[in-house]
Formats: C-alpha cells, structure tokens, sequence
C-alpha cells in the first residue's frame, strides 16, 4: 500500500503534492501560441452561443460546489454575467428559474453524484444547456451533458477532495477567459496577462508545498481545540468555506466559514481566549476591511494564522502566526490558498491520529440520494 502511495503516508498527502501536475495537465493544451484561452474544440458553444448567454447557474455538492463559488466571483468579476450558485440538493427541488439563455454549469469529480445528475435532468428539462465539469471520462454527468470540460486531476482516492478541487477551479479560469475574449468583456491584454499568470500555477503550487513542516506546526496548536474558525471576504470567502470543510472532515474538529463583514452579527461571541481563526487576506481591494476584522478576533483572544500574499506586511502585526503565497493577480490566489489550508487539515487529522483517506460516516462518491 505504501508503494501505491508513491512513498506518501495517505493518499490525500499524495493528492495534495500532485496538485502542480493536476493544474499543468487541466490547462494542457487550452491555451494557444497567442496566450489566449481557447477552448472552442471541446464545446459545441458557436461564438453567437457565448455571447447569448444571460445567466450561469452553477450547481454542485460538497467540495465541487465550493470550487463553483470560486467560478460564480470569476464569471462575475471577468464576464460581467449574472451568476446564481446553488447546492444541488436544494437546486432541484425549488422550482429554479431559467432565462431564455441560461448556462447550467454542473461540478462534480466523479461524474456519478446522484443530486448534482438530478439537477442537471432538472435543467435539461427546462430546456437549458448544460456545460459539466467532472474528472471521469464516460461518467453518468460526462455522458448527459450538453458539453463537458474536463479536469485532468487523474484519479482521486482519498475521500477529502485535494486536486479535484484545484482542477476545478483551473477549469473555471478557463471558461471564464474563454467566455471574457469571445464576449470581448476585457481588453485582450488583461485577459492575456491573466492566462500568463494561469502557466505560472503550477510553479507557484509547487512551492508552496515548500511550507509542510510549518503547517505541522500550526496543526499541533489546532489540534486540541474544539471549534475553528475561517474568516475572509470574496474569493478568500469562497476558499474559507472549502478549508473548513477540509478540516472538518477529516480531524472532526467542529470548524465554520464566515464572510469576515459577517463576524460581528453572531460569531464573534463564539471567540475566546485561543480560539484558533484562519483568517484568508489575499484579496487588495478587501484587504483593509478584513484587517479590521483580524483586530476584532484578537482582540478577543483569538489566536490567528494570517494568509496573506508576499510582501504585504501590514497583517503581520495582528496575527499569531502567518502563512504567505505569492504575489499573483487577487483572482488567482485559490488554488494557492487552497493548498495551505488542505496541508493545515491534513497534519491536524494525523495528529488526532484518525483514518485520513477514509473518514467516518463519508463517502467518496455519494450516488444515492
Ligand atoms: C462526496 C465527497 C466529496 C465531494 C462530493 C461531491 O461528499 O466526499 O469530496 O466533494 O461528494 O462529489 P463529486 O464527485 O460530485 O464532485
């Protein structure tokens, strides 16, 4: 077992380190000599297509849904389309409301989850056009789709999503870009500099792994705690909900997402002296406003781990602990994000010393209802 392994403990630590491969490989070939995304030869989008498009929604479960909500800010923010984000559970059975144009993108790394098939049914029965976003090839979702983007993550074994998760999020760059260029939303040049900044991921992942034995470290400070908590605004929002749902699963520590502006209507009376907060603060434009949220967690006590991007030492002071990405585009810091926080989740389960491939009460793929 410790061969099929690659020489790792887990399979989720295997996933986690594979994860520059997964990016290199989901972007393989769907950016051309000109730096520009295209990935018109795997959709039968015509041009006239991308730019009737009037709505998105995006609907998937678990993991996969919080790579969706990444996908909502960035088909947001480049697009300029409006984007309503669901869990398919609930998507299917509220009667959702669909435009003459409106794009149904469905998420899902198995292809086989039984509420995210049913919605896409639900869509293409209201008549929408159903674009899927799975990782398995001849999947039920991969073969009921209208079109289908594939990630290239290879096989997952480890129930916790790594690089599933982070090939997503690759994919949704690549509709966004593709869409942005074809919609002509952008300059070309920004969308450009976008896709350079996309090829540098990999590079970028790869060291971030570099940062193992300090995440070690800071588990041996979460471990013994009861709650945690996640804080940031926009994308560092949408990365929260994914780390502590990472960290839930598998150390079983009771751990909550909360958009940082939301703290004061409810949280923050849940902080005490050592309550551990991760508080995301990658975002520029967002940066002061949750600086100010870090403050109001310490001085409560908290004790905080700060992530933040190289070079910008204003958080430093207020945070017990830091963790840094580089210095790229406030949209692309995710799959960066991402990578630390999983690592965080993966030593606080070891040291609690549980099963980490296979926690309890969860499947890999949920094909029931
Ligand atoms: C299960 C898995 C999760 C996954 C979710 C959706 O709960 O344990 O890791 O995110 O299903 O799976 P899918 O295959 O549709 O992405």
């Amino acid at each position: 077992a410790q061969a099929e392994r690659g020489g790792f403990d887990h399979f989720m630590q295997k996933e986690i380190y594979e994860q520059p491969q997964a990016i290199r490989d989901t972007l393989g070939g769907r950016i051309d000599e000109n730096g520009n995304v295209d990935i018109r030869a795997e959709l039968t989008f015509s041009d006239r297509n991308v730019c009737d498009i009037d709505r998105v929604h995006i609907v998937a479960c678990g993991t996969a849904s919080y790579a969706g909500m990444v996908g909502k800010g960035l088909l947001e923010q480049l697009v300029r389309v409006p984007v309503e984000w669901d869990i398919a559970s609930e998507y299917r059975y509220k009667g959702p409301i669909f435009t003459e144009n409106t794009l149904v993108i469905v998420v899902s790394q198995s292809g086989e989850t039984a509420d995210t098939l049913a919605a896409l049914r639900e869509a293409q029965r209201n008549g929408a056009r159903v674009l899927a976003i799975t990782n398995v090839v001849g999947s039920s979702i991969a073969r009921e789709a209208d079109d289908v983007l594939y990630t290239w993550a290879g096989p997952e074994i480890a129930v916790a999503s790594t690089k599933a998760y982070t090939s997503q999020l690759i994919a949704f760059y690549l509709i966004a870009l593709h869409f942005a260029r074809v919609r002509g939303a952008l300059p070309q040049e920004q969308l450009r500099a976008l896709a350079v900044q996309l090829r540098q991921l990999p590079e970028q992942a790869e060291r971030l792994l570099a940062q193992a034995g300090k995440l070690r470290e800071m588990a041996r400070k979460i471990a013994r705690h009861a709650h945690v908590f996640y804080i940031g605004r926009g994308l560092d929002y949408a990365v929260s909900l994914e780390g502590s749902l990472k960290l839930k699963e598998i150390s079983y520590i009771h751990s909550e997402a909360y958009a940082a502006g939301e703290l004061k209507h409810g949280t923050l009376a849940l902080i005490e002296e050592g309550t551990p907060v991760i508080a995301l603060a990658t975002q520029r434009a967002l940066f002061g406003k949750t600086l100010s949220n870090v403050k109001e967690v310490k001085a409560r006590g908290a004790y905080v781990i700060g992530l933040r991007t190289e070079g910008n030492g204003e958080l430093d002071s207020s945070v017990d602990d830091l963790l840094e990405i580089p210095d790229v585009h406030p949209l692309l810091t995710p799959p960066l994000s991402v990578v630390l926080l999983q690592l965080l989740a993966y030593y606080t389960a070891v040291l609690r010393g549980n099963d980490v491939d296979k926690p309890r009460n969860l499947a890999k793929s949920v094909t029931v209802e």
